[in-house]
């Protein structure tokens, strides 16, 4: 591990620890994590039912045939499942940040013993992340076996289908050549500080893994934006990133901008529904439970989104410069984090940004659910028209697209250590096309009604 030397005065890391320990102190302050806690608590989908979570643009559907000839309890339903597969993938994510925030705390205390306020205030972030999992699932559960019903919930522990499907993995070989081969010179240089390292991770991959009554032995398998990095982590190039997020400053430092893209993700739907909370309460109308979690959650997580900023955006041009590994390994982050996360455009649900491939099993099962209760030649139909061809949801999404990539481009452009492809977040860019997502929607339909036909 490398040691820091200790920041002079006037170096840039003293301007930033101030802002850092304002940022926890107003966070250690506030108590929205409290009233999610209480909201969590009280949650009964019965009482929240028949009202909107947030307005009806972030509905399942929303923009396509289907929608504009849905029923009004039809709509509501779709808006429900919006939220709860929106926050399904919120929750995945904040699982894995209890991993990584903890082995990035760790590193940084281990460097210098001046960042123990970071490593306090990442560790009470990883306190509310739990809190705020746990209201997540609870909605999500009601809200499923309410809409759905028993059998999507079993299926949901395996497949995942009930909510947003997870990203499939695309790297491709050059990078996983790269990073094999870089990793094998680093555990060649590094081999002592890895083992033990290896064995702290092991152990906290264990006991977070413990408290996931589905699979109580092996690590948790989930979906969110850091996909796969805490259960499958047997994937080449996947398995580095703990260890080297785990293990440098510098790319403790880079994993901030991964979870910086994460926050601002979060935000782009979330701040939509924190101000639909804004309207009911200026008009003194009922607020269903999920919108004030939402709302709390939003103001919990400005604080989460600080501590980003200053980590990704800041911090790092104190410590001292990193090797030409440590940079390849903060770009492959980023470049994969765009692969995994905004490498498409979905026509069937806003605010997601991966290919509607992933989503066909969860649309198909939505179809032939009570909400629906279409027959099987019925849902094709419908699945064919939202998915194949062009309507208001994918010019709805491509709208909420640019405005979340002027952000992502915003933000990276004043990390220097990014190639290009991260600083201006070509993937994310190029993927911000009708025609492409439409193009990709019509193999995939293909792939999928191949596979009916031989059942
Ligand atoms: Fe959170
Ligand atoms: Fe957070």
């Amino acid at each position: 591990m490398k040691t820091i030397v200790k920041d002079s005065p006037t170096s840039k890391v003293n301007r930033i620890l101030p802002f850092l320990e304002k940022n926890y102190d107003n966070n250690l302050e506030s108590d929205y994590t409290e009233k999610i806690e209480e909201l969590d608590k009280n949650f009964n989908y019965k009482s929240n039912s028949n009202h909107y979570w947030s307005e009806p643009e972030q509905s399942v559907l929303y923009g396509t045939p289907l929608y504009q000839q849905a029923s009004p309890s039809q709509k509501i339903a779709l808006n429900h499942l919006h939220w709860v597969g929106f926050y399904k993938v919120v929750a995945d994510s904040e699982i894995e940040l209890t991993f990584y925030n903890t082995i990035t705390a760790d590193c940084l205390l281990a460097a210098n013993k001046d960042y123990a306020f970071i490593a306090d205030m990442l560790n009470h972030e990883t306190y509310q992340e739990r809190k705020h999992i746990h209201s997540f699932a609870k909605i999500n559960y009601q809200t499923i076996k309410a809409l759905l019903g028993t059998k999507a919930l079993i299926n949901s522990g395996s497949d995942n289908s009930t909510s947003f499907e997870p990203k499939s993995f695309h790297v491709t070989d050059y990078l996983l050549n790269t990073a094999n081969f870089i990793g094998g010179i680093w555990l060649k240089d590094k081999e002592q500080n890895y083992s033990q390292k290896l064995i702290e991770l092991q152990d906290l991959n264990k006991s977070i893994s413990s408290s996931t009554p589905a699979n109580p032995t092996s690590p948790t398998p989930t979906s969110g934006f850091f996909n796969g990095y805490l259960g499958n982590t047997n994937t080449s190039l996947r398995k580095f990133f703990p260890f080297s997020w785990g293990s440098y400053p510098f790319l403790a430092a880079n994993f901030y901008v991964v979870r910086y893209m994460a926050n601002i993700v979060v935000k782009n739907n979330e701040f939509e529904i924190h101000k639909y909370c804004r309207k009911l309460q200026k008009a003194k109308d009922f607020i269903p439970a999920p919108t004030a979690i939402s709302h709390y959650h939003f103001l919990d997580e400005a604080f989460h989104t600080t501590t980003s900023l200053y980590l990704a955006r800041d911090f790092y041009k104190s410590l001292p410069k990193p090797s030409k590994f440590e940079k390849l390994m903060a770009n492959l982050a980023v470049l994969q984090t765009q692969r995994e996360n905004l490498n498409g455009l979905s026509g069937m649900i806003p605010n997601r940004f991966v290919s509607d491939s992933n989503a066909i099993t969860f649309i198909m099962k939505l179809l032939q659910s009570p909400v629906f209760d279409m027959s099987l030649q019925e849902a094709i139909h419908w699945l064919e028209k939202c998915l194949c061809y062009e309507h208001e949801g994918f010019h709805f999404n491509l709208k909420v697209h640019n405005h979340l990539l002027a952000n992502m481009q915003r933000f990276a452009e004043d990390i220097d250590y990014l190639w290009p492809v991260n600083r201006e977040m070509r993937l994310m860019a190029d993927a911000g096309s009708i025609k492409k997502a439409l193009n990709n929607n019509i193999k995939a339909f293909k792939n999928f009604s191949r596979t009916i036909e031989k059942n």
